[in-house]
């Protein structure tokens, strides 16, 4: 096979790249190893930063996101007794909306579907050849059994953190933190308790309080790592949240539904740099990771995909390397400043079992909630800052 660029990977970079390059006039194939089925039911992120919804709608994408997904304007940010609210969109004129990615993903496979992508699902033995030069390619062997090649001027590896194309580009260097706690993450069939998500310090550890939609609550709880979410009773979990989430204080109330979802994450912030090497581009998790804390994951993915779509756009078409060569530097401002949010927000929330820091936190979330310049930085990042930042 033939195309301008090989897309490996058909999560949210990798669809979103291939819908972005064709509407300006680039052709691609993508492969992905799971089924089409498997990678539209994930459960993962929900949260979407105004930029990202503008991006989302300036391609065709935004029509169920306006109608089924749900505007914030901000979040709650408590700890024992207080609970405050941030209104994003009084403190920096944006805010954010509750779309899942499930559903950001199901939206992405209709417009391929729609404009006749060409997708190879359940593939195996992906690799990539000769990417120093500029005839690079993929071998895969598809879901028949058939050993395939894809030739390219160009692929770009959206295949997160556990697919081959990171390994493909010599990482000049690799920054790594490894968190010692995890998120236990349930999904309830009831609907929320909270108008928007609270975010809730607590002795016994953070607790989120998230939902997908009227109906359905996503919660969250900061646990041991290893953890087994099987190990937890329903009832074990619910009490839990409501301890930490301050059910009873000031009237508000907690209502436990039946879960299910479970699942153990463990958090870790991870950057490799560079994000190209030769014909290789790397976008979204496949070239760093973030803890969920920030809700950053998904959106930092989209505004890869944003730059290297105008960059392999600009190269193909026009034959403008300009921003191909600066793709690496661009898209490292915005993942070192959603690297730096989200484990500031990791560290301000997840009891470490420390006297000294358990004291810093609480100033430092009482400074955010209460300070005009403590909680317009928050809402300036949560927000997220405009793509190309
Ligand atoms: P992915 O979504 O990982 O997509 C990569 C794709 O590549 C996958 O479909 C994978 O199957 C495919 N692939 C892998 N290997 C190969 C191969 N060899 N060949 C071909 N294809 C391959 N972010 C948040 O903001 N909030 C959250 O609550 C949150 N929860 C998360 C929970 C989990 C369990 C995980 C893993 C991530 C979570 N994230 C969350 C992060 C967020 O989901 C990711 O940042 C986002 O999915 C990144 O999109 P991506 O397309 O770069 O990577
Ligand atoms: C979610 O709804 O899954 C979610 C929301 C906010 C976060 C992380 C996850 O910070």
């Amino acid at each position: 096979m033939r195309t301008q660029v090989a897309i490996i990977g058909a999560g949210p970079a990798g669809l979103l790249l291939s819908h972005l390059l064709a509407l300006g006039g680039v052709d691609s194939v993508v492969v992905e190893t799971r089924s089409e089925d498997y990678v539209a039911a994930r459960i993962r992120a929900g949260i979407l930063e105004h930029s990202s919804v503008e991006l989302l709608e300036a391609a065709g994408l935004g029509a169920r996101l306006r109608a089924e997904g749900d505007h914030h304007r901000g979040i709650y940010l408590q700890w024992p007794g207080e609970r405050h609210h941030l209104d994003f969109v009084d403190l920096v004129g944006r805010g954010v909306w509750v779309y899942g990615q499930t559903e950001v993903q199901k939206d992405l496979i209709a417009a391929r579907a729609a404009d006749g992508q060409e997708i190879h699902y359940e593939v195996s033995d992906v690799e990539l050849h000769d990417v120093d030069g500029d005839r690079p390619s993929v071998t895969f062997v598809d879901r028949a059994g058939r050993r395939m090649r894809i030739e390219a001027d160009a692929i770009a590896g959206c295949d997160g953190s556990f697919g081959p194309s990171r390994a493909a580009v010599p990482a000049a260097e690799t920054f790594e933190r490894v968190y010692p706690y995890s998120w236990f993450g349930i999904l309830a069939d009831v609907a929320p308790s909270t108008d928007e998500l609270i975010y809730a310090w607590h002795p016994d550890g953070f607790a989120l309080h998230s939902m997908r939609s009227a109906t359905v609550s996503r919660l969250y709880l900061q646990v041991p790592n290893g953890t087994d979410p099987q190990s937890w009773s329903d009832d074990r979990i619910w009490t839990e949240l409501a301890t930490r989430l301050g059910h009873g204080e000031n009237g508000w109330k907690l209502t436990p539904g039946p879960i299910t979802d479970r699942s153990v994450l463990p958090m870790r912030s991870h950057v490799r740099t560079p994000m190209r090497h030769g014909s290789l581009y790397l976008a979204g998790d496949a070239a760093h990771i973030v803890p969920p804390t920030g809700a950053k994951g998904l959106n930092l993915a989209i505004a890869d995909v944003a730059l290297l779509s105008k960059a392999l756009i600009a190269q193909l078409k026009e034959g403008n390397p300009v921003l191909a060569d600066r793709y690496s530097d661009d898209a490292q401002r915005r993942v070192w400043r959603c690297t730096h949010f989200s484990w500031w927000m990791t560290t301000m929330l997840h009891t470490s079992g420390e006297a000294f820091d358990a004291q810093l936190q609480l100033s430092q979330l009482r400074w955010v909630a209460k300070s005009q310049a403590g909680a317009t930085g928050l809402a300036e990042n949560y927000a997220g800052l405009p793509i190309g930042y």
